[in-house]
């Protein structure tokens, strides 16, 4: 039986947030600091999924706990990613839904891991095979390249990701993953030039120079030695429990997984040393004759080598770090660099170098990891951001990722809201209006075209003059004051003219998370993100395929004059498109939450959790969530978990679930304001309510649990009670067997008298006779029950058993055999195999039979309408003619042609077919007996369904048209000659002229037919047929016989016809051979 489980069961506070009660913010921090120290560190808030990093491994991830996890429902389970992961994926896969997995929370929380755990949940549990396994293993080997190259040691976390990332998994409608498609957003690109004090630049330079090979190096370039190298800070190089040498292998396994040629692996490593190598060239400052200082290049090693690793020319990049040139319309204008220029140029080529070698591979993997079929794809994207950053120096990073925020938030709110809304729609219950805040408004302070902050400091890059970050802050002064949200000390709104946690040079900005101060310094320069025109012109002369690509804006052929857009702007259209394609799917939530700032186990720091719980919107969050109806339940389960609470509904509800929960809530008298039936939900407003029937059920769970116990115990002492008793019986009787043994012993010594003791011995021994005896008689009569039972197997019966499986397996071989030898299926084919037993005789002869039968009947079934017709005429021919006339044999080879002459095709007779307006189903030339002379003059022969027509051979002038129903008999020799004569009806109007003695090569076929339409027509007697070597033919008005005799061969071979006299015409036939 299928145990039922739900997330209420052993619950270490309340799994849900949305139980909580009171919900205060201490006692939410209580609740997961409670489940946190019992190693709870999944918590709900309905269905977003609360994740504390535990900094040490738990045993929660194993195959069994995704077994465990694998298509149960939510809250059937306690809390854990993998319950979210699954419901994400059936919903994707099952009801086509597209998913979203939204992952926040401050460096450190556990959101990269929390990326990987999903991912390779959906992996275990989707399908299997060569070609899916290649694509989720490529799909998971993107996770460390990316990582080497974008994730790097701060103080928080030793691998922290420096950049946003979204990742649309891709898959089939089985559910199997096709491909992937990943974007980057914002690496933090100002590490590779400086690192604060405790943290490192990116994975990757640190895991070339202690992985590579000493070969590899020598051709990089570079020295194992890190303190070589400017850009790489030296406190924290080495990480303890990160081995580079070791990462630096899995990163090349898994670019090879991926997909990258050996030549792109080199030119990547020789972009990474030269970036190294560029930090090394220094400046020193050279005095004019005007009196500026102006940079050189102090020792042009470092700047050689990074030359030679790229195919740039020497001179071609010192001359980039020593002027700038500044092109407006036609004018080209060349300015010296000072020293701190120079550095300024080298840092920012470093910086984008970097950045655009980090773009190029996510470009590059994506390629790779791109789904090959076009079919339609179901899409679950993972999204690993940064959440809202609040430090003590606030700049435009944190102003960007904190904007991304108030977006991911108003995703939230939106799709929260909306969800809500739908599930009451749909379940009919009666829509209550949620009380929230609404972050619209930040958003719009932010993002705004016309005066946004963001379109006011693209207003400031571009606009002539000096710009400078208080010019910047001057004008968000005068714009921003009166918004509800923008504080500032020098704004137009003196409400903060004396607020001294307000420096001069910042701005706060009021976000739904909190209150943030952001310093305006640097801000026009990231927005910028101006690298010098004369660099990636420098960039693009290298011969190197890989960098030419990175700087096609260097190209002197497509000059362009604009400016690229600035930072603020990318990023705004690129959140732009993340939000919209977020939006077109299903979001899923798990907010992560950093417990102390030590990356310690165990501890759980309040104030720390406090303060994030607050900017992710933690409590927000529960208050939208339960605005309504705290918990809901579909019927089914609320009944399986509740029915033992009243009498009516336990143990079994015959009945409908949901009015087995109405009956049950009416028993408990639950007030009715407390909860709403819903379609196939019941929703109960105060998680009192809830926890009000788990109490009941606790109780009545331990009454129920007594119960069992009190019948288990009975039933076990009853068994154990029986038990005993038999094995008394078994003792007594044997005690019995050796009382008497140990008797009739006793009694020969004893002294009593002999006689007696005899006797007594005597009747003993009877008595055990006795005892045998019965025993025996009972052991015959099993023998012979048991033998008429099997008498049947015995050897008496075998023969006719062994007879009828040797006559089954002769048959049985018999017709496979005849099966396999079956003759042709040709109906003239004679052959029919022997047959192998004579007692078969019958059976084979019946079977040829059927066999033929059958073979004829296929045959016959081919035939086409056309076909079959010829073949009933042939018949009626052979009914006819066979063994009565001479000449019959010989037809049988000639096809019935009908129509030898095509008279409608032939001009000549164009007239005559005209006159026959029936169609003509027999056309020849036939001889016409001259009654007078015996000679024969030829003739047309015409025969339609009605009339029988003769012509002139050469005119086609109509001689003759005789209706058939005047036709009273056709008559003709045994012999093999073609005459016939047609006889006319008496007294008919066509009878006038006389009969017609006639003489064709299709005799058999002219009187077939003629037959056949005789008796096919409804109206007319059967045309009779007359065969005979005499014969009376009427000529006007006399009777003359037609006489045929056997010719002699003087005549020759031709049949001869002669007017004997008056009454006789004499037809010679040669004798037939
Ligand atoms: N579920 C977890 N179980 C064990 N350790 C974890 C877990 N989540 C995070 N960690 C630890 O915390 C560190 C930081 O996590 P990470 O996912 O990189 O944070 P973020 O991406 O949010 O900056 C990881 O390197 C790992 O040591
Ligand atoms: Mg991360």
């Amino acid at each position: 039986m299928e145990v039922k489980t739900s997330l209420l069961d052993n619950m270490i506070g309340v799994g849900d947030m949305v139980l909580l009660e009171p919900l205060t913010e201490d006692s939410f921090l209580e609740n997961l600091k409670k489940r946190f120290d019992h190693n709870e560190i999944y918590t709900y808030i309905g269905s977003v999924v609360i994740s504390l990093n535990p900094y040490r491994s738990l045993p929660i991830y194993t195959p069994d706990k995704v077994e465990e996890y694998r298509n149960r429902n939510f809250y059937e389970l306690s809390p854990h990613i993998y319950a979210l992961a699954d419901e994400a994926y059936r919903s994707l896969r099952d009801q086509d839904k597209d998913q979203c997995i939204l992952i926040t929370g401050e460096s450190g929380a556990g959101k990269t891991e929390a990326s990987k755990l999903v991912m390779s949940y959906v992996a275990a549990v989707c399908g299997k095979g060569q070609e899916v396994n290649k694509v989720k293993e490529q799909l998971l080997q993107s996770n460390p390249v990316l990582e080497a190259f974008g994730n790097a040691k701060t103080v928080r976390n030793d691998n922290s990701s420096r950049f946003g990332k979204y990742m649309d998994i891709e898959f089939d409608f089985k559910g199997d993953p096709l491909g992937g498609v990943i974007s980057n957003y914002l690496l933090e690109k100002s590490r590779v030039v400086k690192q604060p004090r405790g943290e490192r630049n990116f994975h990757i330079f640190y895991q070339l120079l202690s992985g590579a090979s000493d070969d590899t190096l020598k051709k990089l370039k570079l020295e194992r030695d890190f303190s070589k190298y400017n850009y790489l800070s030296l406190d924290s190089a080495t990480v303890s429990g990160l081995d580079d040498a070791a990462n630096f292998r899995t990163v090349r396994n898994a670019m090879q997984i991926v997909g990258f040629m050996e030549d792109e692996m080199q030119s990547v490593l020789e972009l990474v040393a030269a970036v190294l190598k560029l930090g090394n060239i220094e400046f020193k400052p050279e005095s004019r004759c005007n009196g500026m200082d102006e940079s050189r290049i102090k020792d042009k090693n470092d700047l050689k080598e990074m030359c030679e690793l790229l195919g740039t020319e020497q001179s071609v990049l010192e001359r980039a770090f020593s002027y700038r040139t500044v092109e407006a319309k036609m004018e080209k204008v060349s300015t010296t660099l000072n020293v701190a220029q120079a550095y300024y140029a080298r840092d920012a080529l470093a910086k984008n170098l970097y950045s655009r070698l980090f773009s190029w591979l996510v470009t590059r993997i994506n390629e790779s990891i791109k789904a090959q079929a076009k079919t339609r794809h179901k899409v679950m994207g993972v999204l690993d951001i940064y959440g809202f950053e609040i430090f003590e120096d606030n700049s435009f990073e944190q102003f960007i990722i904190n904007y991304c925020n108030e977006k991911l938030q108003q995703i939230f709110i939106e799709l929260t809201l909306r969800e809500e809304q739908e599930e009451y729609i749909r379940e009919g219950i009666e829509w209550t209006n949620i009380e929230y805040f609404n972050n619209a408004v930040i958003c719009d302070l932010i993002e705004n075209n016309q005066n946004g902050i963001l379109a006011m400091l693209d207003e400031e890059c571009l606009r002539p003059g000096t710009v400078t970050d208080e010019t910047f802050l001057d004008k968000l002064n005068t714009i921003c004051a009166d918004h509800q949200h923008f504080e500032s000390r020098l704004s137009k709104n003196s409400k903060f003219l004396n607020d001294h946690s307000l420096p001069h040079n910042c701005f706060r900005i009021q976000h739904y998370a909190g209150k943030v101060l952001y310093r305006v310094e640097g801000f026009v320069d990231k927005n910028n993100d101006l690298l010098y025109r004369d660099l990636s012109q420098a960039m693009y002369k290298a011969n190197h395929s890989l960098i030419k690509q990175l700087f096609p804006e260097g190209n002197p052929a497509k000059v362009n004059l604009k400016r690229p857009p600035t930072a603020g702007f990318q990023f705004k259209a690129s959140v732009g498109t993340l939000m919209s394609n977020l939006q077109s799917k299903n979001p899923n939530y798990i907010r992560c939450i950093k417990p102390n700032d030590k990356k310690a186990s165990h501890v759980f720091n309040g104030s720390l959790v406090c303060h994030q719980a607050r900017y992710l919107g933690l409590m927000e969050n529960v208050r939208v969530r339960r605005a309504g109806y705290a918990f809901r339940q579909a019927y089914e389960p609320c009944l399986e978990r509740y029915k033992m609470l009243c009498k009516k509904t336990w143990p079994h509800w015959k009945g409908r679930a949901r009015q087995g929960v109405e009956v049950l809530m009416t028993d408990l008298q639950v007030p009715a304001e407390e909860f709403s039936y819903g379609r196939s939900k019941i929703f109960i407003r105060n998680p009192r309510t809830l926890f009000f029937l788990e109490e009941k059920r606790k109780q009545c769970l331990e009454d129920l649990a007594t119960l069992i116990q009190k019948i288990y115990k009975g039933w076990k002492c009853r068994s154990h009670f029986l038990l005993l008793k038999k094995s008394q019986v078994v003792v007594a009787s044997w005690f019995r067997r050796y009382a008497v043994r140990l008797l009739s012993k006793l009694l020969l010594w004893l002294p009593i008298p002999e006689s007696f003791a005899r006797k007594l011995l005597r009747k003993l021994k009877y008595q055990k006779k006795c005892e045998e005896a019965v025993t025996t008689i009972a052991a015959f009569w099993h023998g012979t029950q048991v033998r008429r039972e099997y008498r049947k197997f015995f050897r008496a019966n075998a023969g006719k058993k062994i007879y009828n499986f040797t006559i089954q397996r002769i048959m049985q071989k018999y017709f496979l055999g005849l099966k396999s030898k079956l003759p042709s299926m040709s109906p003239i084919d004679k052959t029919w195999p022997a047959r192998p037993y004579s007692f078969l005789d019958g059976v084979h002869a019946e079977l040829r039979r059927i066999f033929h039968l059958w073979r004829c009947k296929k045959y016959r079934s081919q035939f086409t309408e056309e076909k079959k017709a010829v073949y009933e005429e042939k018949l009626e021919a052979s009914e006819l003619f066979k063994d009565k006339k001479a000449l019959y044999p010989s037809s049988v080879r000639q096809p019935f042609k009908g129509d030898y002459l095509e008279i409608s095709k032939n001009p000549k007779y164009q007239k005559l077919s005209s006159a026959v307006d029936e169609k003509i189903l027999l056309a020849d030339v036939v001889n016409k007996i001259n009654r007078a002379n015996g000679k024969g003059s030829s003739r047309l022969f015409l025969l339609t369904k009605k009339n029988v027509v003769l012509a002139d051979q050469k005119t086609g002038q109509l001689k003759a048209n005789v209706p058939l129903a005047d036709l009273a008999s056709v008559s003709t020799s045994t012999q093999t000659d073609g005459f016939f004569a047609l006889k006319l009806k008496e007294g008919s109007a066509s009878a006038v002229k006389g009969d017609f003695l006639l003489s064709s090569d299709h005799l058999i076929e002219i009187i077939t037919k003629l037959h056949r339409i005789g008796s096919m027509a409804a109206d007319r007697e059967k045309l009779n047929i007359d065969i005979s070597d005499e014969f009376l033919v009427q000529f006007k008005q006399d009777k003359v016989c037609v006489k045929f005799i056997q010719g002699s061969p003087k005549n020759g071979n031709s049949v001869s016809c002669k007017r004997k006299n008056n009454r006789l015409l004499e037809v010679s036939v040669p004798a037939s051979s």
